[in-house]
């Protein structure tokens, strides 16, 4: 405090500046912003919650004059170039989803990496490739195929690339898993996508995925391979969920590979069982 009317105002312009700019550096990409050290719960908290009520959800989730291709895109447009979390500002291209609007198996990864970031499209890296040999062993495809319930859908719990680094997304393995908060952030549209697409068949490739949809603090190696039933309120149900190991698991472990082949056929199995009469 000062007697000084001028310096105290001048003191106090000083102070405000320093808050404002401590507030607008805080998820600039330059700045290692706290949520790298800690977890995300106090960042999260400070920026404008996701406000996607049931309503404005539910518009396209379950409007019926509209196709599904056509809800999945109205639910891209409500998206829009997403700031909703801290991954909006470092990311590249937001990775929405791709493959079958109308899906009886939809695969959830866990969020974008190097190479989706650039495409925006899920699992077109390394990780992806695999993926798309896993699928074709197992006679399904992200690309138009006949008949069309071998056409799958493929998403992540998150939209956006999660990076070790956000300052620097032009960095190669600069991949981390996201959050728990970036992914309930994220989960409405996640949420929403399955509503439109009313799959039969959900499997969640990776331990993130798995634990996060699972709800359970349990890892993949106990989880994997089991059938659930999955639920999501205003949707479809129950839907039959299975977990399975990252594609990217497999490339760092090969002896993986023989299970993730057996709950392939699994899938398949059940695939048949379900749209054949
Ligand atoms: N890993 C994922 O979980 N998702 C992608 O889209 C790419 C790699």
């Amino acid at each position: 405090m000062s007697d000084n009317p001028r310096e105290e105002l001048t003191n106090l312009a000083v102070a405000l500046r320093r808050t404002v700019q401590r507030k607008k550096t805080r998820f600039l990409p330059g700045k290692k912003g706290p949520w790298l050290s800690k977890p995300l719960k106090t960042e999260i908290s400070q920026i404008p919650p996701l406000f996607t009520p049931e309503s404005v959800l539910s518009s396209f989730t379950d409007n019926p004059d509209l196709s599904k291709a056509e809800r999945l895109a109205r639910l891209r447009d409500h998206i829009g170039d997403c700031k909703r979390c801290p991954l909006g500002v470092s990311r590249i291209q937001l990775a929405f989803g791709v493959g079958n609007p109308d899906a009886k198996v939809l695969f959830i990864g866990e969020g974008p990496g190097y190479a989706e970031d650039r495409k925006g499209e899920p699992f077109v890296g390394p990780a992806g490739q695999l993926l798309d040999k896993i699928l074709a062993a197992t006679d399904l495809s992200r690309h138009p195929v006949e008949p069309s319930w071998k056409w799958i859908y493929i998403a992540n719990m998150v939209k956006c690339h999660p990076m070790i680094d956000p300052s620097d997304n032009t960095k190669r393995s600069n991949d981390r898993p996201p959050t728990a908060e970036e992914m309930a952030v994220c989960s409405p549209f996640l949420l929403a996508q399955i509503r439109i697409i009313r799959p039969l068949f959900i499997v969640a490739l990776g331990n993130t995925a798995g634990q996060a949809l699972l709800k359970t603090e349990e890892t993949i190696s106990k989880f994997r391979g089991k059938w659930v039933d999955f639920t999501v309120e205003g949707g479809p149900h129950p839907i039959r969920f299975m977990p399975t190991y990252h594609p990217a698991a497999l490339l760092r472990n090969s002896s993986l590979k023989k299970v993730v082949w057996e709950d392939m056929k699994n899938l398949k199995a059940a695939l048949e069982a379900a749209v054949q009469p």
